[in-house]
């Protein structure tokens, strides 16, 4: 999507990656199949390009040290870092004065139980690496699921969260430039099922003051890390009113979606503008949005239903295989502004 993006800026895309059928490589102008690794093929794509970025934060983080010093790489390699670490996202976001659910790292059994004595339960274990859709974490309920948990969960060292009883999840998508100019997207609420991003709805329904706050803090860790580039965070809102910053991308984000067709300017576009050095406008939002997530392979075949709705853009991946819990494709309502907070329930907005 970035690529497209891209090319309607006129510039031309080169993917690197190591699957040769990647959705990415189907609307490029050029391809490396290559490995992360393969550091012959990173020196020939440093040579081709301007200027690096990435969609995935699972890149090695020394796939852009072999980068950055051939070519711009934005974000740069400490974005990257931080982003796929969870004990180093959080460090971070408190050394930005955000606030966090309270955790402990957990490297060894001893650990864990210290952890849970300190946090108490129900808490959620999970790994600080490679973690996505709840892949790579366990709630523990009660004493007895520690052992299972500890067994099942890899790699080491893990973190311990107290649990959130939040009210919503909401995220913020903050873009800057080279130059620093920062703008943010409407903040969204995410719903989640089975531990996937189902729906997002945009603006999210709260007080402007918190939608104003989760604006203001992933544009506060944009800042911190002079990140070139785009910033998703994901956060809790608790009853109280308060937010708590969970997860950190910094990338094109699945919340953020539904800003392609309810903005003149939407996420994808905005990254390629701050990668390129174009200047980066307010997003000019013209119509509220609720995006469904199209997770194989069940709700993928309502692809054709969704594509005869009015007021519906649809949007299908072209992953080769509809497997179970993949995101596949997303289908975005767009509505009148206002029309989100209007509703008594912006779930049942949702194209279906
Ligand atoms: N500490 C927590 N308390 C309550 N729910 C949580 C907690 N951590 C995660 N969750 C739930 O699990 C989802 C996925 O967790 P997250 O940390 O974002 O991992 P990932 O998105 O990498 O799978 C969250 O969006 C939230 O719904
Ligand atoms: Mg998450």
């Amino acid at each position: 999507m970035s690529a497209l993006a891209a090319a309607k800026l006129g510039y031309r895309c080169h993917v690197f990656a190591p699957e040769p059928d990647s959705p990415g490589m189907q609307v490029a102008a050029a391809r490396t199949v290559a490995p992360y690794e393969d550091a012959a093929a990173l020196a020939a794509f440093a040579a081709a390009v301007d200027v690096v970025t990435f969609e995935f934060e699972n890149v090695p983080a020394a796939t852009l040290d072999v980068l950055e010093p051939l070519v711009p790489c934005r974000p740069g390699v400490q974005a990257l870092r931080i982003g796929q670490d969870r004990i180093l996202e959080k460090r971070f976001a408190e050394s930005a004065g955000l606030q966090v659910a309270p955790w402990r790292e957990v490297a060894t059994r001893a650990d864990l139980d210290a952890a849970v004595a300190a946090l108490g339960l129900p808490a959620v274990l999970k790994t600080t690496r490679l973690g996505y859709d709840g892949r790579g974490q366990a709630v523990l309920r009660a004493p007895e699921d520690l052992d299972a948990a500890w067994a099942r969960l890899a790699p080491r060292p893990l973190v311990l969260e107290a649990f959130i009883p939040f009210e919503r999840e909401l995220s913020a998508i903050a873009a800057r430039g080279a130059d620093g100019a920062l703008v943010t997207f409407a903040a969204t609420e995410n719903r989640h099922a089975r531990h996937i991003l189902d729906l997002s709805i945009a603006p999210a329904p709260v007080p402007e003051g918190i939608a104003a706050a989760a604006r203001a803090h992933v544009a506060r860790l944009a800042e911190s890390l002079g990140l070139v580039g785009l910033l998703a965070l994901e956060m809790f809102l608790l009853p109280d009113g308060r937010l708590l910053a969970n997860e950190m991308a910094p990338r094109p984000h699945n919340s953020g979606h539904w800003t392609m067709d309810a903005c003149l300017c939407g996420q994808f576009e905005m990254h390629v503008r701050a990668v390129a050095g174009l200047p980066l406008p307010d997003p000019g939002q013209h119509h509220d949005a609720v995006m469904k997530n199209l997770v194989g392979p069940d709700l993928f075949g309502r692809w054709a239903a969704l594509a005869a709705q009015p007021g519906v853009a649809l949007h299908l991946y072209g992953k080769a295989e509809a497997r179970e819990g993949r995101k596949l494709g997303h289908a975005t309502r767009l509505l009148p502004g206002g029309a989100v907070a209007a509703a008594a329930n912006p779930a049942l907005l949702a194209p279906g």
